[in-house]
């Protein structure tokens, strides 16, 4: 479903050209559930963006749905950003005029998907992430794993490929962060959803199938999930202490 080939993205910055990413290799099938952990300045949102093409990468593919993404144009750019990604990013990014249903029909308002067909989805996700009785409300009059959950609803509006997270639950407190986890793994489990992750959190990071480990722009470890999660989670704090000492955790 996603393969990303050979990618490398280097910054220059005055004189100096910093190689950010290093030949990162790895795909992720229909349906998985995977995060990238590492360090502070590994590349993680980097790589994010390079997929999201929000940035162009140097060299190698990114394939989605059997398209190179990286020698797209920027219409096509566009019409995949809207139709087959979906986005969640740590501070939520809602439209703070709008109320908890408006926000979730934005993809679909931009996409111009008929009124009938916005309103019946729009009901369906609010009702499947338990936040129907807040769809009145603005986003300053709700908690932050509401915000969230919100934010998980309206990146599926469109159906789309993949969803891209960048520490979804970087402003949580664990409870509100395992509520949007749940989120993320309902919509795995119930719609088929595929799912990419940044995150420093190992608890959230033991709900996915799988976990890779990024250090420097390399690709230092892919670790998988046997089902059962605490096993896991003590793998990835095992793992991470080993590569950086405990700092990402
Ligand atoms: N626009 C830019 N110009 C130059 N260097 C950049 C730019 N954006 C990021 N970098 C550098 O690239 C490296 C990777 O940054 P990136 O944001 O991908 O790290 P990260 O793994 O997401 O870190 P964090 O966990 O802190 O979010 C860092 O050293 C950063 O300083
Ligand atoms: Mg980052």
């Amino acid at each position: 479903m996603l393969e990303v080939k050979s990618v490398s993205k280097s910054y220059k910055v005055g004189a100096k050209i910093y190689e950010i990413l290093k030949d990162i290799n790895f795909s992720i099938s229909k349906g998985e559930f995977v995060a990238v952990m590492g360090p502070s300045g590994s590349g993680k949102t980097t790589l994010l963006n390079c997929i999201s093409s929000f940035l162009p990468c140097d060299s190698g593919e990114i394939i989605l749905d059997n398209k190179d993404i990286t020698r797209m144009t920027e219409k096509e750019i566009a019409e995949l950003c809207n139709k087959k990604l979906g986005f969640v990013f740590q501070d939520f990014m809602l439209l703070d005029g709008l109320t908890v249903f408006e926000n979730i029909c934005i993809p679909n308002l931009i996409a111009k998907t008929s009124l009938d067909k916005m309103e019946n989805k729009a009901r369906q996700l609010l009702e499947f992430f338990n936040i129907k009785e807040i769809s009145d409300k603005y986003p300053a009059e709700i908690s932050g794993g509401q915000k969230q959950r919100t934010a998980v609803a309206r990146a599926l509006m469109n159906d789309p490929l993949l969803v891209l997270a960048d520490e979804p639950t970087g402003n949580l407190d664990s409870n509100s962060s395992k509520a949007v986890i749940q989120a993320f793994t309902q919509a795995k489990t119930n719609l088929g959803a595929t799912i990419f992750m940044v995150t420093h959190d190992t608890f959230s990071a033991s709900y996915c199938d799988r976990v890779i480990i990024l250090k420097d722009g390399k690709i230092v470890k892919h670790l998988t999930n046997h089902k059962d999660r605490r096993d896991f989670h003590d793998t990835l704090l095992d793992v991470l202490k080993k590569f950086d000492g405990g700092e990402c955790i």
